[in-house]
């Protein structure tokens, strides 16, 4: 894998385009029925299939950072239990006794064991029931068979990806794809969380996942914060992993014009603060990457169908300094984007959400500047088994 070249190529791109006015396109206008957001049946469906039968990234290596570390996953109503064992390994299991299905861990923590707080059942890291409280109160028991729930999970290039049911298939290379090499570079695993923040916003999961997709709205909607530093309406557009549904976007910074005058054969691997690299990760995963920052946002339904919450947590990856964006304090950077999205991009999503709630606007419109929202949501309809016609264009409500 040559990681420069990878970028010089990125770079070529965004070069050829500013030369030509262009941006990576789709070959037309995609209008998508506003039912995709307001439809609380398709939202059921959306949580049964795309959510419960497809992977789920739930947390980087150094998350659960050595033998005896666990962490939980509640967000998609299977509860789950990670553990790192101390072969090294991460195991997954239904978060639940095999007695009684008591919940057996909260939160993150280290642990030599489990140990069930409702009858105090112990189970070794690797799921294995070891003891019975009071065993011979209890009767005859073959602890073979209680061993913890195991659900499919893998650990690859830093990442920890998991299945919520035992056979939902797991594999980071298939996932990854075409990307899987830059990934293995990368080792986003020894990064160090800054910050977290959530967001509990009434809006539709995939509205709110839409704008991290397209940079069409940067210079309009980011003037104040972006307008200086990044390229608007132009985009390198990827597409990767099983049916191509995963995508990478590339948003070139306004300094990218700098390399103009170097000839290529003198870029190196800083060419990479040059560009930002947004990857989709279906179903609901937004992943920032560059030299020094990692931005993951979990994207998950809510309760309805207007109801969604966002996860965003900003890891460091540098030693020092350098996230691009003209901010080089870890904690200032997140605060940073954490205020872009609320203040902008959060702002509209939960108002373009009041307004398809109006019941007035019958479509929306993808451009063809906007390619990577025409493949995630053709991907999210073959997800539930629907094909994503182009909606009929008609006079929505009274007035215009
Ligand atoms: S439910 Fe866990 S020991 Fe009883
Ligand atoms: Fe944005």
């Amino acid at each position: 894998m040559d990681e420069r070249q990878a970028y010089v190529d990125i770079v070529n791109r965004v070069f050829a385009h500013l030369d030509a006015a262009t941006t990576d396109s789709a070959a037309d206008v995609l209008r998508v029925p506003t039912s995709l957001y307001t439809d609380p049946e398709l939202f059921a469906l959306e949580k049964e299939t795309i959510f419960r039968r497809s992977p789920q990234f739930v947390c980087f290596s150094s998350d659960l950072p050595g033998p005896g570390s666990y962490t939980t996953f509640d967000d998609l109503g299977v509860p789950v239990l990670l553990t790192r064992d101390n072969a090294g390994i991460v195991n997954a299991f239904l978060n639940a006794c095999t007695h009684r299905s008591a919940r057996l861990k909260e939160g993150s923590g280290i642990a030599a064991a489990l140990s069930c707080p409702y009858h105090a059942w112990g189970f070794d890291l690797t799921g294995r029931l070891r003891t019975v409280y009071e065993e011979k109160t209890f009767g005859t028991i073959d602890k073979s068979y209680y061993d913890l729930v195991r659900l499919p999970v893998q650990e690859k290039y830093g990442m920890v990806f998991v299945g919520l049911a035992p056979d939902v298939h797991v594999s980071v290379d298939e996932i990854l794809g075409e990307m899987a090499p830059l990934f293995a570079t990368w080792n986003l695993g020894t990064a160090k969380v800054v910050g977290s923040h959530e967001w509990h916003l009434k809006t539709n999961w995939k509205l709110a996942l839409d704008t991290f997709c397209e940079g069409y709205h940067f210079t309009p909607l980011h003037k104040a914060t972006l307008g200086d530093v990044s390229i608007g309406n132009l985009s390198v557009v990827d597409f990767f992993g099983p049916d191509r549904r995963n995508h990478r976007v590339a948003f070139p910074n306004t300094s990218i014009s700098n390399l103009r005058g170097k000839p290529e054969a003198s870029w190196g691997l800083e060419i990479f603060h040059e560009f930002q690299f947004v990857h989709f990760i279906y179903p609901n995963i937004s992943l920032l990457v560059s030299p020094a920052a990692v931005e993951l946002f979990q994207l998950y339904p809510g309760q309805s169908v207007d109801e969604h919450v966002t996860r965003y947590s900003c890891y460091w990856r540098a030693q020092e300094g350098g996230a691009g964006w003209g901010v080089d304090d870890p904690q200032a950077h997140f605060e940073f984007v954490r205020n872009i999205v609320t203040k902008e991009d959060y702002w509209v999503s939960a108002n373009v959400m009041k307004s398809l709630k109006g019941g007035l606007r019958s479509f929306n419109t993808f451009g063809r500047n906007e390619p990577a929202l025409h493949n995630m949501h053709r991907a999210f309809a073959r997800g539930v088994g629907r094909a994503l016609e182009q909606a009929p264009l008609v006079l929505d409500g009274a007035i215009r």
